[in-house]
Formats: structure tokens, sequence, C-alpha cells
């Protein structure tokens, strides 16, 4: 069984909304970035991160986060969902160059004008959930 974390960053709560209830199912605990910048990783072997994006990229916390805890990360699986407005093959494009910037491969991305699930969670969140709870 893989240990998980939940990291993220939100601006307008979309995301921590999401990390939340991703994390909630998967049974993992999770961070907001925002509160907290310092966490210990030794206890996780799945790291999965959460960001809106303005203007393209991805939130700053999230990005000083990956740069800082690099040693952190050794031997760990990583896996990124971005809460957006872009769908579409410009989602997809938008995604591309997240996922390369930040360098992680395992990306994902949720269009907010997507279909709506309970309490407003896309339900590409789910299919999200199970892909992660096979990781
Ligand atoms: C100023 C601003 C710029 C944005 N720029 C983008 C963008 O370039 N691409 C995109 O897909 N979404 C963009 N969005 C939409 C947000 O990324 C989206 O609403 C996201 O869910 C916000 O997450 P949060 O509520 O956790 O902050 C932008 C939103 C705002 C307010």
């Amino acid at each position: 069984m893989t240990n998980k974390v939940v990291i993220y960053s939100s601006t307008l709560g979309k995301t921590r909304k999401i990390a939340n209830h991703i994390a909630k199912e998967l049974g993992a605990d999770a961070f907001d970035l925002k509160k907290q910048t310092v966490i210990d990783l030794s206890e996780y072997n799945h790291i999965i991160f959460g960001t809106g994006i303005h203007a393209g990229k991805p939130y700053r916390p999230v990005v000083d986060f990956l740069e800082n805890n690099k040693n952190q990360f050794k031997g760990k699986k990583r896996s990124l969902f971005v809460s957006c407005r872009t769908d579409g093959e410009k989602g997809e494009e938008q995604i591309k160059k997240i996922s390369e910037a930040l360098g992680i491969s395992d990306a994902f991305f949720f269009p907010g004008k997507g279909e709506k699930g309970e309490g407003g969670i896309p339900t590409s969140v789910e299919d999200f959930i199970k892909e992660m709870s096979r990781r």
C-alpha cells in the first residue's frame, strides 16, 4: 500500500475543495501551502500536487515547494492535478507545458466548465482518484 499525501495551493478555493475531496477519498493527508510550507515527506511514498492556474502558470507556492524540496522526492512517485478554466485541446497544451515546467509527467487537469458531481466537484476528479489509488 502506498502512503499518499496531497499538497496544494488555492487562491479562489476550487483547488482546496478538490484537494480535500481527493485526500478524503484516498485516506491521504492534505497540506495547504498557504498555511504550511515546511512538510516532512519521509512517511509518504506518493505525493499528489494540486494547483490553480493564473495566466498559464501554476501557483507560486507549488512552484517554490517543488524547487525547495527536491531532496525529499527521491524514490517517491509524484502526480499533479490542475484546476483550471481552459478545456479541450488548449487545456491539453496548457497541462503539457505545466507538467514539463514542474517536472511531473503524471499530470491531469480539471476544467471548471466540465460536468459537476456532488458538491460541485468535477466528475473527472473521480476518475483521477481511481487512477491515483492504483499508483
Ligand atoms: C486572474 C486569473 C487568471 C486565470 N488564468 C487562467 C489560465 O491562464 N488558464 C486557465 O485554464 N485558467 C485560468 N484561470 C482560472 C483558474 O485557474 C481556475 O478558476 C482555478 O480553478 C482557480 O483555482 P483556485 O480556486 O484554487 O484558485 C484564471 C483565473 C483568474 C482569476
